[in-house]
């Protein structure tokens, strides 16, 4: 038990400790989080199979993400199309990100505000 108490203490004076101190975060939400997350290649990867403005070796193995506001303006299609695209097309290459659990739903969020954008 003491030995317990000796612990939380030494972890509590850790964590208060400056160099257990978080840098200032970047944003996580937003169009300027979910491009960073939509061109992260280990988070959405988009540029992997779309072509989107400011991407950089980009690609078509998808279609080209423009006038995104203007071709789905019901934010929910997009929100499902990310979510799982399988639904709509089950022969689809494009990962299903938020029912395989590669994105969040505030990541998800965040892409589509950067969408928007496109
Ligand atoms: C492995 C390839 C691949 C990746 C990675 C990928 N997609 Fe796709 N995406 C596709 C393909 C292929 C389609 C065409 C529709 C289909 O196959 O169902 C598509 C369709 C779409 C559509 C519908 C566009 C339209 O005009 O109909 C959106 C929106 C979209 N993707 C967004 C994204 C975003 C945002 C990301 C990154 C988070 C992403 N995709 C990652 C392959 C991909």
């Amino acid at each position: 038990m003491k030995t317990r108490i000796t612990f939380a203490a030494l972890a509590a004076f850790l964590m208060a400790s400056p160099a257990f101190a978080q840098p200032a975060a970047a944003p996580t939400t937003g169009p300027a989080a979910g491009r960073a997350i939509a061109f992260n290649r280990s988070l959405g990867n988009c540029l992997a199979c779309h072509t989107m403005k400011g991407g950089d070796v980009p690609s078509n193995v998808g279609p080209m993400l423009n006038d995104m506001k203007l071709r789905f303006p019901d934010r929910k299609v997009l929100f499902q199309i990310l979510w799982d695209e399988e639904k709509r097309n089950p022969q689809t290459v494009m990962p299903a990100f938020g029912k395989n659990l590669i994105l969040d739903r505030r990541q998800i969020e965040a892409i589509i505000d950067f969408l928007y954008t496109l």
